[in-house]
């Protein structure tokens, strides 16, 4: 973990200018993780980019990559984001046949596996199956599109799997993703979230960095610890 209060952020290139990826990445080199939306017009109604470009970004990036696939048959495309290198997969609950499996293979190939939930999914499934998984992560919108309002609504699953992962002792990683700025990252916080990813609130910001640090210390003041 790159930054020593636990809490991470990851700011979403969904927000970033496309066709000046190199510099726009060069202004998040503080971020613990970049957040990769992978769409691809089937599982959300948007597109974004798939592997090549997803290498690329790899290749360019100052920070890990933290790769989220709202994406179809997630176990045909997965394991390819694993091998060219992400830190962390994530791949939807809603989309996997067997999203244990595929987190033990994404494991196995060297990435931090995660599952996402979208805010009407249920995660008390999850519960027994915590540890086969690095992180979980509760969408605050409904996936497709940057620059929505966060649903304060989906914290009291948040908080749910919160109190289970503690009383389990797991180290799984807690993320939210989804309208989180310096206006509701408390709420998340405080509902147990340690990880948060940030588009807007970080690429829109004059000083990024100055906005991850912020969103952090903040983070890191408002959790339930
Ligand atoms: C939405 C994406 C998010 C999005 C967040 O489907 O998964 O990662 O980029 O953007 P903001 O922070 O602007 O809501
Ligand atoms: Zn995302």
């Amino acid at each position: 973990m790159s930054d020593p209060t636990g809490f991470r952020v990851n700011p979403s290139i969904l927000a970033a200018d496309f066709v000046n990826m190199q510099a726009e990445l060069a202004r998040i080199d503080g971020a613990d993780f970049v957040h990769v939306d992978v769409m691809d017009n089937h599982f959300v109604p948007n597109l974004t980019f798939g592997p090549q470009m997803v290498g690329r970004i790899q290749e360019t990036s100052p920070v890990p990559l933290d790769v989220h696939l709202m994406i179809d048959a997630p176990e045909r495309w997965a394991p390819e984001y694993a091998e060219l290198g992400a830190a962390s997969v994530t791949f939807h609950l809603e989309a996997a046949a067997e999203p244990v499996a595929l987190a033990r293979r994404l494991r196995e190939i060297g990435a931090r596996a995660g599952v996402a939930v979208k805010p009407s999914t249920p995660v008390d499934g999850l519960y027994d199956v915590l540890d086969e998984f690095d992180q979980i992560l509760v969408m605050t919108v409904e996936p497709g599109f940057g620059g929505q309002s966060f649903m304060p609504d989906t914290m009291p699953k948040l908080r749910a799997l919160s109190d289970e992962a503690r009383r389990r002792g797991s180290a799984v990683w807690l993320q939210v993703d989804g309208g989180i700025s310096a206006s509701t990252i408390a709420q998340a916080a405080e509902a147990g979230a340690d990880t948060f990813v940030a588009g807007s609130a970080v690429f829109g910001s004059d000083d990024p960095d100055a906005a991850i640090r912020s969103l952090r210390a903040m983070a890191s003041r408002a959790h339930r610890h």
